[in-house]
This record gives C-alpha cells, sequence and structure tokens, in this order.
C-alpha cells in the first residue's frame, strides 16, 4: 500500500454527511495520472471486457457502430496495478473517515468514458436504483475525471441533500430496455437545484449512495475521462424490497454477451 496523502478536516466530513457530495482538488499525482490515463486509453480502445459484459455502452442500445458512453466494470481484473495506485490507497482512506469501522475491504470499481463532441449525457439517476432491491447500503462513490472536468465536458452535477432520499422510480434512458443507463422519472424538477463540481483532472467529486446525480453531455474537444471508486458498509436487508421493474424489463446486448460468456 501506498503512503496516503488525502486527509478529509472535520468540516468536509460534516459537509459530505449533510449535502451528500464534496469535491477536492487532488487525490493523486500529475505523474500517477498520466499512467492511469495510458491504461485508460488501453481499456476501452481495445473493448477490453467487450465479449463478456464488463464493457459496454451506458447511453445506448449498441445498435450503432460506436458507444456514445462507455464504461467498464473492474478495470482492475485487466491492469492489476490499478489497485496498487495512491489514487485506490487515498481514496480508502477518505471513504473510511466517512463510513467508519463499518466498511468493507471490498472496492467497486468502474471507468465511464464520454467522447470529445459526441459522448452523450448521464441522465439524472441515483445509482441505487441499478442495485440488489431487496437492500440497503450505505457508500461512497468516489468520482476522478483523468482530464479537467467542467460542465461542458461533463463534470458530476448533485442535488444537495437527495441523498437522504430513497430510491425513486426510474426508467431506461429514452424509455428504450436495450440501453443499461437509467434515468429518474420526472428528471426536469432537478435541473434548477443542481450544483455542478467542475474539478480539475486528478482531483474527486465523493458522492453518497441515495444522492442524485447528473452530467452532461460532452460537447468540447476534449475527452471526459473519469475513473470511479466504490467504498460500501455491509448491506442490511430491507423489511420490503422495493420494486425495481425498470431493471426486470432490461433486455441489452450486454446482458445478452454476460450470459453466453457465462455457458
Ligand atoms: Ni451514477
Amino acid at each position: 500500500m501506498k503512503n496516503t496523502t488525502a486527509k478529509l478536516t472535520d468540516d468536509q466530513i460534516e459537509q459530505f454527511h449533510r449535502d451528500g457530495f464534496l469535491s477536492l482538488d487532488a487525490i493523486t499525482t500529475p505523474e500517477e495520472l498520466q499512467k492511469l490515463r495510458e491504461i485508460y486509453d488501453r481499456i476501452f480502445n481495445e473493448k477490453m471486457g467487450w465479449n463478456e459484459g464488463r464493457q459496454f455502452d451506458l447511453g445506448g442500445d449498441e445498435s450503432g457502430d460506436k458507444p456514445v458512453l462507455p464504461q467498464v466494470m473492474q478495470p482492475s481484473k485487466y491492469f492489476p496495478e490499478l489497485k496498487d495506485s495512491l489514487y485506490h490507497a487515498n481514496a480508502e482512506v477518505i471513504a473510511r473517515q466517512l463510513l467508519g469501522d463499518e466498511m468493507g475491504p471490498e472496492c467497486g470499481e468502474h471507468m465511464i468514458y464520454k467522447p470529445a463532441e459526441y459522448g452523450g449525457v448521464t441522465p439524472w439517476h441515483q445509482d441505487q436504483a441499478y442495485h440488489n432491491p431487496a437492500v440497503k447500503v450505505r457508500s461512497v462513490n468516489i468520482w476522478m475525471p483523468l482530464d479537467d472536468a467542467t460542465v461542458e465536458s461533463g463534470c458530476l452535477q448533485f442535488v444537495p441533500g437527495s441523498h437522504k432520499l430513497d430510491v425513486l422510480p426510474h426508467h431506461s434512458i429514452g424509455n428504450n430496455p436495450a440501453v443499461h443507463g437509467l434515468e429518474i422519472d420526472d428528471p426536469q424538477q432537478y435541473d434548477e437545484q443542481a450544483v455542478a463540481c467542475p474539478i480539475p483532472a486528478g482531483g474527486c467529486t465523493l458522492h453518497a449512495a441515495f444522492m442524485l446525480h447528473y452530467a452532461a453531455a460532452n460537447t468540447t474537444t476534449r475527452p471526459r475521462r473519469a475513473y470511479t471508486l466504490v467504498y460500501q458498509c455491509p448491506p442490511v436487508e430491507r423489511e420490503e424490497p422495493i420494486d425495481n421493474y425498470w431493471m426486470r424489463e432490461k433486455k441489452t446486448k450486454r446482458l445478452e454477451r454476460a450470459s453466453n460468456a457465462a455457458k
């Protein structure tokens, strides 16, 4: 494990629990960022994990020739050295400050890529809308862009305090169950409450499990590459599972590839 350099102040910890999100200017070094960019570009250029459904288009139905919002799950499967990064070490220390000793050792990871000029919108959603409807979790998502993230390139935007909500009804993007991505119902109402968090490359935003968030389409000439780590406490079973019909009706090429690969 690397020597860590990050530590939240008491004010930042309080802000996270009150608002549900936080941004930091640096969680890694410029040198490490450069190495991470090389790995990141290889993963997407070589479509690593595509055949197993581990890489897919979050924002489209994969019928065109290029994905609008490529995503890959568990990138350290392809580059185990990612786990030895300063980013991971710092993220773990910070997450533990926010979640306490109950935090589990596992770290979820994914990368979402908004290509220059055509990277699609990530509509308003709660991450928990994708997850097991029978449990509740406490978690922290740490979202680090590898390029300066602005409103126009797709930095994250949040609705302060919305982490205190439970899961609200969602639907597939474009009401198309062939698209993996979700959007919350009646999303327009959140636009005016949004707080955008532009941050430099190698900075990060942190958000809590039920936080409502959004990222605009990338209309700039620069890519918006982002690498997310997720830490969580052991899930607590709900008395009654939520009805996440929006996930049950999914029929994506990604699921097809994953089930073929498992045969
Ligand atoms: Ni999300």
